[in-house]
């Protein structure tokens, strides 16, 4: 009768140990006991990258990367894009049931009540460099709120936490914004309460002289479709960032500027600014060819393809595409997207990217988008990520500090470094 055990022989020392294997995984902790004598710390696992290590139980997304599934506690990124909203989603996220529709407008209620930031952010906002990268100013900002709410310190308060929570959504388009507003030189567009979440973002982008900021209902729904598909994406590179500041149970905005600061990298969040400019690159279709040879040398990579668990179209890349045609009816078409679309078409027939699984995942086409309502300039492409992210990276938070398994994050290592050796005064060396 099969067990649920794995049965290990260390041929080191003819020993053998059975360890229980409990959904799919053995504990690290139980290698440990696998020595070759006493004076041996024990076994441990070397994953650079955590390219097969569960840093968690969670109950938040779920991914399948072979067949191309994502689902926000259970349900369908499919079906949220189309019928849900974003805030919506936010909620599904952090509570784990659809809202009713009083407890949505609550919520709504709630954090359209927080959008406005203090008066002193300004003053540090105007001390950044004229032209400073918006995702530099978010990053820095989000770490700044911290000291305006010293009681997000209490994370073991659930009333601090969901303040806190609030706050972080309500205030991401507000800081993004700003940061944008600084970059251009323009003064800063304060929230409009009556307006969407997504309706009151463009307002603090785009207002100028009017009023009355009126948004354009389908670039409001596309943003919303857009941060929709960005809200959650279980434990990628900034997530693990915010869970592994959160362990050692520092305030939700130090944890959320560590998360945004990871996903500012090119190889992350930052990948979508990256697939505008190599788009701009390559310039026609005809150069695609050419191109493919440099990516194929190492020489460059096909930015916005290609990840670590999506061995298959990324769901979000597929859904952003169809998004794209109905922005273009109001923008006009982008012309970029022919070169995305052709791009595309030769990766995937060509043996390198269909060997190595590499398909667009969701940054390959959001640039585009972007770009095609003309006023976001690429260098907010990894901001608005980030606004998108803000619910799941505090989902993920809120369910690290939940969970009595976690402790604070402190990996182990290979040491490789030189042995015992004695200081040698600098007259003798
Ligand atoms: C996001 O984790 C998430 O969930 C992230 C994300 C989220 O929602 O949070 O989905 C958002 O970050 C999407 C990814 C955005 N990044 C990019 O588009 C940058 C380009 N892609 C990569 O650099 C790369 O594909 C990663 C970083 C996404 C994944 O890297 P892995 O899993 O470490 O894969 P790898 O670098 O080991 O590559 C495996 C092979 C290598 O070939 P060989 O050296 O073995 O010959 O594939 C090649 C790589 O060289 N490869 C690429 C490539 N990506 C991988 N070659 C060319 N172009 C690429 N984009």
């Amino acid at each position: 009768m099969p067990t649920n055990t794995l049965s290990i022989t260390d041929n080191r020392t003819g020993k053998s140990y059975e360890l229980p294997v409990t959904d799919g995984t053995i504990k690290a902790a139980d290698l440990r006991q696998i020595k070759t004598g006493d004076d041996d710390f024990g076994l441990m696992t070397y994953d650079p990258g955590f390219t097969n290590t569960a840093s968690c139980r969670s109950a938040i997304t779920f991914i399948d990367g072979d067949a191309g599934i994502l689902r926000y506690r259970g349900y369908p990124i499919e079906q949220l894009a189309e019928q849900s909203t974003f805030l919506e989603t936010a909620y599904l996220l952090l509570r784990g049931e659809l809202p009713s529709k009083a407890e949505l407008e609550r919520w709504v209620h709630d954090i359209t009540h927080h959008t406005i930031i203090h008066e002193n952010v300004r003053k540090f906002l105007d001390g950044f460099r004229y032209d400073a990268h918006p995702m530099g100013v978010f990053v820095s900002t989000v770490a700044a709120l911290s000291t305006f709410y010293p009681e997000a310190k209490r994370i073991d308060d659930e009333g601090s936490r969901q303040s806190q929570i609030f706050r972080l959504i309500a205030k991401s388009p507000t800081v993004a914004a700003f940061a944008y507003r600084h970059m251009i030189g323009m003064p800063y567009a304060y929230p409009d309460n009556e307006l969407s979440y997504t309706g009151n973002f463009l307002n603090m982008m785009f207002r100028a002289t009017e009023v009355r900021y009126k948004p354009d209902p389908v670039l409001e729904r596309a943003l919303d479709v857009l941060f929709i598909l960005h809200a959650d994406h279980e434990q990628n590179c900034s997530t693990s960032a915010m869970r592994g500041v959160g362990s050692a149970h520092s305030d939700p905005y130090s944890a959320m500027a560590a998360a945004a600061a990871a996903l500012y990298g090119p190889l992350h969040g930052g990948a979508n600014e990256e697939v505008l400019r190599m788009l701009r690159e390559i310039g026609t279709a005809q150069a695609i060819p050419a191109f493919i040879k440099r990516v194929k040398t190492h020489e460059v990579r096909l930015m916005g393809f290609g990840h670590r668990v999506y061995k298959n179209y990324d769901p979000r890349a597929k859904i952003i595409k169809q998004t794209a045609d109905e922005v273009f009816e109001v923008t006009g078409r982008n012309p970029l997207i022919d070169i995305a679309r052709e791009l595309e078409r030769i990766a995937l027939e060509d043996d390198y990217f269909v060997e190595r699984k590499l398909y667009p995942n969701v940054d390959f086409y959001s640039g585009i988008i972007y770009e095609a309502m003309r006023f976001f300039p690429v260098e907010m492409f990894p901001v608005l990520f980030a606004i998108g992210r803000t619910p799941g990276w505090l989902a993920q938070w809120h369910e690290l500090l939940l969970d009595k398994d976690q402790r604070i994050a402190r990996p182990r290592q290979i040491y490789t470094g030189a042995g015992e050796r004695r200081y040698v005064p600098i007259t003798a060396r």
